[in-house]
């Protein structure tokens, strides 16, 4: 009876433990058969109790080797389809941050060295803020310098075409001294190609103050491009904005020390990664800014400009297309 009750509660791990019980209570010298063996030699009067035990045993001993065999078989199963459950699971795929981001987060970091901060503003703006606050009214042909995508028309409601917009939001609403920066993208009606794209991304620069001049922009943007690109000399050409006055182009030229020596990509020298100028003294009186009191500086550097020179990316397009082939290769640059 002792046994039965063994046979009832064993449990086993593998098929040969399963195997080791089966040939201990039913093999050919097991202990059934030793039983069998002895029935004779009991008594008559007890033959029959004798024999019910043992019957039992036999079939609590069949039964346990069946139903563990079951149990370790569809163990087994559920291994081939799922393999096994207990390893660890499939390392994740970290992805990379998007070349934009990482320029961007650059530029962040190198401004916020010299005290400036972020600001944001909406894509989808007004004529005010995109135009007019910074001394392009209506009609003014220099409207014509950024091909537009209107929303709507009057009153006017459109893709912005430059952060401008936020830093005249940024004048409306902060008293000077203003040190900002305005990250974003933006949208031109310009046909797609490898150079030029219908959306790229900005980042714009503020900074008024008292007794700003063109010497503290100058020497800003120089700090900025050799934080950037390391060691490089950078170039103001007179050129024109609407909301700065004088206004120039910012050429960069990075690398070694003579012009000859240096060539980014394909013969070119000095190449061209924005605008700045002292801001207008009219786009100051628009945001409630006394232009007697304050002057100011104001600059703009296209992100995926800068981007494609790091990272020598030949195409625009490639920086909107997601092609994980391209966007891979950046995991290390995080
Ligand atoms: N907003 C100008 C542009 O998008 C760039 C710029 C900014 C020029 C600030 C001068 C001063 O082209």
């Amino acid at each position: 009876k002792a046994l039965i009750a063994e046979a009832e509660t064993f449990k086993a791990q593998s098929k040969e433990e399963v195997e080791a019980f089966r040939i201990k209570y039913l093999g050919s010298k097991g202990l059934l058969k030793g039983f069998y063996s002895e029935l004779k030699n009991v008594a008559n009067d007890q033959k029959k109790e004798f024999g019910q035990t043992i019957n039992t045993l036999k079939k609590t001993a069949e039964d346990k080797v069946n139903a563990l065999k079951q149990e370790l078989e569809s163990k087994e199963e559920v291994k081939g389809i799922f393999g096994d459950l207990s390893r660890p699971g499939e390392p994740i795929q970290i992805g990379a941050r998007h070349p934009i981001s990482i320029v961007k987060n650059q530029i962040i970091d190198i401004f916020a060295g010299i005290g400036f901060n972020v600001s944001e503003g909406p894509e989808i703006e007004d004529d005010w803020h995109n135009f007019t606050a910074l001394n392009l009214p209506e009609y003014h042909p220099a409207r014509d310098m950024q091909d537009t995508f209107f929303i709507q028309t009057n009153p006017d409601i459109l893709l912005r075409t430059h952060t401008s917009s936020v830093q005249v939001r940024y004048m409306e609403n902060n008293k000077p001294p203003i040190r900002t920066i305005s990250p974003g993208r933006v949208y031109r009606n310009e046909a797609i190609s490898a150079r030029s794209h219908c959306f790229f991304h900005q980042v714009e620069g503020l900074y008024i103050d008292k007794d700003v001049s063109f010497a503290d922009l100058k020497q800003t943007l120089q700090y900025f491009t050799t934080e950037m690109f390391g060691k490089s000399k950078i170039r103001l050409r007179p050129s024109y904005f609407p909301f700065t006055e004088p206004s120039a182009e910012i050429d960069v030229y990075w690398g070694l020390e003579t012009e000859t020596d240096y060539k980014i990509t394909k013969g070119t020298g000095w190449l061209e990664i924005g605008g700045c100028g002292m801001v207008d003294p009219n786009v100051l009186e628009n945001c409630k800014i006394d232009s007697t009191e304050y002057s100011g500086f104001a600059f703009g550097v296209g992100i995926d400009r800068i981007a494609m020179l790091l990272h020598q990316i030949g195409d625009i397009r490639l920086l909107s297309e997601n092609d994980v082939r391209f966007l891979e290769q950046f995991k290390s640059s995080i």
